[in-house]
């Protein structure tokens, strides 16, 4: 198979634990018998340095015709005091927006050789496998009004948390599909004691689940959710949840399997499918070597298996950093007071594990 890609490396640890994705791609290729071409475009902090704009338009474009887009982290400290859509996340939005990407995949296991870099008791995190999709094109992050103004002397800021049923079924059905590959449970979390938002989320949600009758669907309230995860991980299969509660039950999912590092994620809609880990930046340890490159390469994974339909290569992407992990190899992150290899090594590691 010939396939484009574009490669966003984006800032801090993102250029890091890209390579080591790109490192594990290459490898796959060369075993596989495949030819990727990478082809890095300017984006987010390196396309403000050159023109102001996040995602320029020759950005967007190259994203466009791609087969399949593979990103690192954007943002910064350095950043923070630019206006909002001139930020390096703004542009992450953006081109999330403009790809029209409602489907957030973020898979959160927990590695049985690695129980003991959770926090929780090892019987309690043992057997979590569950993922979340996270709706991704809406919600609080895009609706309007928002923004800032003065009245009478005093700030005020405004986010608008607007859904359209037809954005809350779409992504309800790809986590319904998404079941029937797993354990045919799914989760809808939701804020409907409250929002209106949430009231449509679980009605819309309800009338999809009709069409999936070998599904279960329980619709369960965000506060709790986050307990739940936290009390019993093992017993979600797939959550379905609008963007805002779903980027934070997968920071809280990535603690309990020991480290954000870990969490990968596919970014799909209807045209070019994006996959990026779902850690950020991480300032405080850029450019020393040490990032964990798990998330990253098993973001390359998802991209074999949902961009390309290579499910044999990204299986055996996804052995191979079992087998790492498994044969005691480790980042820093989750080390736990043993020897801690580089990112370089890790991917190194992976990358010679490829069957
Ligand atoms: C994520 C990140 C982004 C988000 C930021 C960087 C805009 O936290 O992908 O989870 O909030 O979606
Ligand atoms: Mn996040």
């Amino acid at each position: 198979m010939r396939a484009k890609i574009v490669v966003l490396p984006g800032d801090g640890i993102g250029p890091e634990v890209t390579a080591e994705a790109l490192k594990v791609l290459r490898r796959v290729a060369e075993r596989y018998g495949h030819h990727f071409t990478f082809t890095d475009v300017p984006f987010g902090s390196s396309a403000i340095a050159d023109g102001g704009d996040p995602l320029p338009a020759a950005t967007l474009e190259a994203c466009r015709r791609a087969d399949a887009i593979l990103l690192g982290a954007v943002g910064g400290p350095q950043w923070d005091g630019l206006p909002p859509d001139r930020r390096p996340e703004a542009g992450l939005l953006r081109l999330r927006r403009e790809l029209q990407l409602f489907a957030n995949l973020r898979p959160v296991r927990a590695f049985p050789g690695l129980l003991d870099a959770s926090p929780l008791r090892p019987e309690v995190v043992a057997g979590t496998d569950l993922v979340i999709v996270r709706e991704l094109a809406g919600g609080l992050y895009f609706g309007t009004p928002r923004g800032r103004s003065v009245h009478d002397g005093r700030r005020i800021a405004v986010d608008t948390l607007p859904y359209a049923e037809d954005e809350i079924a779409r992504v309800a059905r790809v986590a319904f599909e998404a079941a029937r590959a797993r354990r045919r449970h799914v989760t809808s979390v939701d804020k409907a004691n409250v929002l209106h938002s949430s009231q449509l989320w679980r009605e819309v949600v309800t009338e999809v689940a009709r069409a999936y009758p070998d599904v279960t669907c329980v619709h369960a309230l965000v506060d709790s959710t986050a307990m739940q995860l936290v009390r019993r991980p093992a017993a979600f299969d797939v959550v379905v949840t609008e963007n805002m509660f779903g980027d934070i039950l997968s920071d809280e999912a990535a603690g309990v399997v020991g480290s954000l590092g870990f969490l990968p994620s596919a970014s799909l809609g209807e045209g070019t499918s994006l996959y990026e880990p779902v850690h950020g930046t991480a300032p405080d340890i850029a450019g020393q070597g040490i990032a964990n490159p798990v998330g990253a390469i098993l973001s390359a994974a998802l991209l074999l298996r949902h961009a390309l339909r290579l499910e044999r290569e990204a299986a055996a992407v996804e052995a191979a950093v079992e087998a790492t992990l498994a044969a005691g190899v480790r980042t820093a992150d989750v080390a736990a007071g043993q020897p801690a290899v580089s990112t370089a090594e890790f991917g190194d590691r992976v990358a010679a594990a490829i069957a």
